[in-house]
Parts: structure tokens; C-alpha cells; sequence
């Protein structure tokens, strides 16, 4: 089967305060950059941009369709443009793609229709009660979910279907597809595909970049 990559990178990047971040610079060339070189070997590649910016020139493999108000809107437009059989939804603020993660997330997704990466929790996790230290959580239970995420087309489709008639909205696909009652594999994550969120994220970031071999 067939595998598209679906890229929502819509986000106006409020929290970073740089600008969409699909064209914020790490290791001199640009998030959106970094994510299509890391899925080159994809059959399709579909990019979500934030409306009015211009796409920039790309191979016959890359579309770009305008993104939605949420995450989730901009996903489910590129869904629904999508020809895989199997799809790979990224979010382009994690540039450092483990290509062995990615090799897992697609055999599980393979195997059970639906599988995210995912990390241990490194810290102690607790809740915040109006800034007092709540009960803490148990770590080994939690985990930190990471992109890409792998789905069968039909079923993330479905999931995202449901969702849009239900009202119900997530940060994440694997969510939307666990809500609508399937089973989702997880599978091992790496820490060096971490989410470029915050301002001092770039530092870790260009750290990186600056060692990374993919
Ligand atoms: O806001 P957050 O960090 O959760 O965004 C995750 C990803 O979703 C980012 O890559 C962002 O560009 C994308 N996004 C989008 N359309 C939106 C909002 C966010 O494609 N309307």
C-alpha cells in the first residue's frame, strides 16, 4: 500500500512568537524544509500552509492545500485529499525524524490500522492545584506522544468523520481514532524528536542540527 504524508503546518506559531513555523529556520534551512526532506521517500506529500502564504516551488509530489482554523481542520483537509492507502500525519515542528520510528509506526499501523510513538515520562508528574503541588501521577503509566502517526486511510478518515459530527475536539489524531473506539498501537518513540513549542526549544534545536545525520 501506497503511504501519503500529511503535514499540518497551518500554525501561526503564537507560542514561539517567530511567525508560521513551517517557515521558522533551524540548522539554516526551514521546519517545512526539514519535514520534506525527511518524508522525500513518501509515494505523496500534502502540506497544510497557513491561507495567503505562498507555497513555495516543490516536486510533482508535494501539494500544498490551505490550512483550517484548528490542527485538526487542516488535518482533515489533507485527508481528505489523500490517496494512500496508508497516511502519516507529522507535525512539522519536530524537524529531527528518527527514520526507525518511522519504520515502526508503520508496521504497527500496518498490523493494527493505528499507531503512535510514544515516550516515557523523565520527571516526576504531578497535577497543579492553583499553583500547589498536587497528587502525582504514576510515570511508568504515562506517556508523551510524539508524531509521526500512522494510520489506515479509511480509518483515521472515519475517526476524523466522527469527530467533525460529534463536535469533539483533540490535539492529536491517535485521540480521535482511540474516541472513536479502535485500538492504537503504541510504539517506541526518541527523545530527539521533540516539539519545537518554545523559544528556547531553537536552542536545543540548532544544538542538534548542528550533529544531526539522518
Ligand atoms: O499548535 P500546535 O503546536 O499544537 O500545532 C501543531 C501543528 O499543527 C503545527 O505543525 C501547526 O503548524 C499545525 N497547525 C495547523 N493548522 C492550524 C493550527 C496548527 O496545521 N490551524
Amino acid at each position: 500500500h501506497s503511504v501519503s504524508v500529511l503535514l499540518p503546518a497551518a500554525g501561526q506559531g503564537t507560542r514561539l512568537g517567530r511567525g508560521p513555523k513551517a517557515l521558522v529556520r533551524v540548522g539554516g534551512k526551514t521546519l517545512l524544509d526539514w519535514a520534506l526532506e525527511a518524508f522525500a521517500w513518501a509515494d505523496e506529500v500534502l502540506v497544510a500552509l497557513p491561507p495567503g502564504l505562498e507555497p513555495p516551488a516543490r516536486g510533482a509530489k508535494v501539494r500544498f492545500l490551505p490550512g483550517g482554523r484548528t490542527r485538526q481542520e487542516s488535518v482533515y483537509t489533507l485527508l481528505t485529499a489523500a490517496e494512500g492507502g496508508y497516511v502519516l500525519v507529522h507535525d512539522v515542528a519536530r524537524p529531527f525524524v528518527v527514520r526507525a520510528v518511522v519504520d515502526r509506526v508503520l508496521a504497527a499501523a500496518r498490523r493494527e490500522g493505528a499507531a503512535a510513538p510514544a515516550v516515557r515520562v523523565p520527571d516526576t508528574l504531578i497535577e497543579d492545584e492553583r499553583g500547589h503541588y498536587g497528587p502525582a501521577r504514576d510515570r511508568e503509566r504515562h506517556r508523551l506522544v510524539q508524531t509521526p502517526q500512522g494510520f489506515f486511510r479509511a480509518v483515521l478518515l472515519e475517526a476524523h468523520e466522527w469527530a467533525r459530527a460529534k463536535g469533539v475536539q483533540a490535539t492529536d489524531d491517535a485521540q480521535l481514532v482511540l474516541g472513536l473506539g479502535y485500538p492504537v498501537a503504541l510504539v517506541e518513540g526518541d527523545r530527539r524528536m521533540f516539539k519545537i513549542t518554545y523559544p528556547e526549544d531553537l536552542l536545543l534545536a540548532e544544538g542538534l542540527a548542528a550533529v544531526w545525520r539522518p
